[in-house]
């Protein structure tokens, strides 16, 4: 009896609370709120619990780009839906074909910025990330470099290539007569992929970490809509251009497009600390006046006979 008291009471308060998120839901839809932003294991946990299995109508979330979220209607089961998008959601920015100029643009990055150093959608990298690696350098600038992810001196650092990788890559682009500061540099990957068991090293990123991450990226690119874009190793150019035929090997040294814009695909730096062969150096190296000549910058006889 005692018992039966007290679940009739449980029921009763689990009602009170659910009519009264409904009707908060509903305040919000009649003030014109189209999407909430709802934890999609929250929706997952709400369609499993016991009590709330009976009151929500759909248990699944359908599939795709948007979660259904199927509130129990006022009388008895009338369902009022409401659009739910996921934490992030591709495209980040929609900027119409509009280039965003000076303040804009750097408001719109901050937001970016913002929602990337929030994000929790690879779990695992979240609860072994010291910082979040979200890009350094001009957002106005012509020339984007993109690499893969952030190794262990990035991720203590909150910047990219900033260890020995990033040493070599560094004197690049002053060897092109450029600064760290008037060229923007990003990765695929923002967060440090875990390396689980071991102390140092680095892996590559997985397809789907790529997948979770890319809007990120996307969305830097067409905020800063370089003229160039040099993609530094294989694991760039399968961030931008999905699984390629080639490798780097064959594919540095030769113009692609991504959504317009001319990519170079060259050597990733580390590359070039492995294998130390002048040939290989100088291979990057007119990768390099490749894109000065594209961005139709002036080139030294220096700059020409840097390996000759
Ligand atoms: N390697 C990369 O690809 N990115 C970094 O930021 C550092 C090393
Ligand atoms: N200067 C360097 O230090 N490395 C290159 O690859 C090209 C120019």
């Amino acid at each position: 009896m005692e018992n039966d008291n007290n679940s009739a009471e449980m029921a009763n308060g689990f009602g009170t609370l659910l009519q009264a998120t409904i009707n908060h839901l509903e305040d919000l839809r009649r003030d014109g709120t189209k999407y909430l932003t709802v934890d999609p294991s929250l929706l997952a946990a709400l369609t499993q619990k016991g009590s709330a299995k009976s009151l929500i109508p759909t248990p699944t979330p359908p599939p795709g780009d948007r979660v259904g979220l199927s509130l129990p209607k006022k009388a008895e089961v009338p369902t009022s839906k409401i659009e739910v998008p996921r934490p992030i959601d591709p495209p980040l920015i929609a900027t119409g074909g509009t280039a965003l100029m000076g303040e804009a643009r750097a408001a719109a990055f901050a937001e970016i910025r913002e929602r990337a150093l929030q994000c929790v959608k690879c779990p695992h990298l979240v609860s072994t990330r010291k910082k979040v690696v979200f890009g350094t350098g001009d957002i106005h600038s012509p020339l984007l470099f993109v690499g893969e992810a952030p190794g262990a001196d990035e991720d203590l650092a909150g910047e990219p290539f900033v260890g020995r990788a990033g040493e070599l890559l560094t004197r690049i682009i002053q060897a092109m007569g450029k600064s760290r500061e008037t060229v923007y540099i990003a990765n695929i990957l923002k967060c440090r992929p875990d390396t689980a068991g071991q102390s140092f090293g680095n892996r590559k990123p997985t397809p789907e970490e790529i997948q979770n991450c890319l809007p990120f990226l996307q969305a830097q690119i067409e905020l800063i809509r370089p003229r160039a874009m040099v993609a530094l190793g294989g694991t760039a150019m399968e961030g931008l251009f999905g699984k390629l035929e080639d490798g780097i090997t064959k594919l540095r040294g030769r113009w692609r497009e991504f959504q317009g814009i001319p990519v170079m695909p060259t050597y990733h730096p580390s590359y070039l600390l492995r294998n130390q062969l002048v040939s290989v150096k100088r291979e990057v190296w007119e990768d390099m006046l490749q894109v000065l000549e594209r961005l139709g910058e002036p080139i030294s006889e220096k700059q020409r006979n840097f390996f000759r």
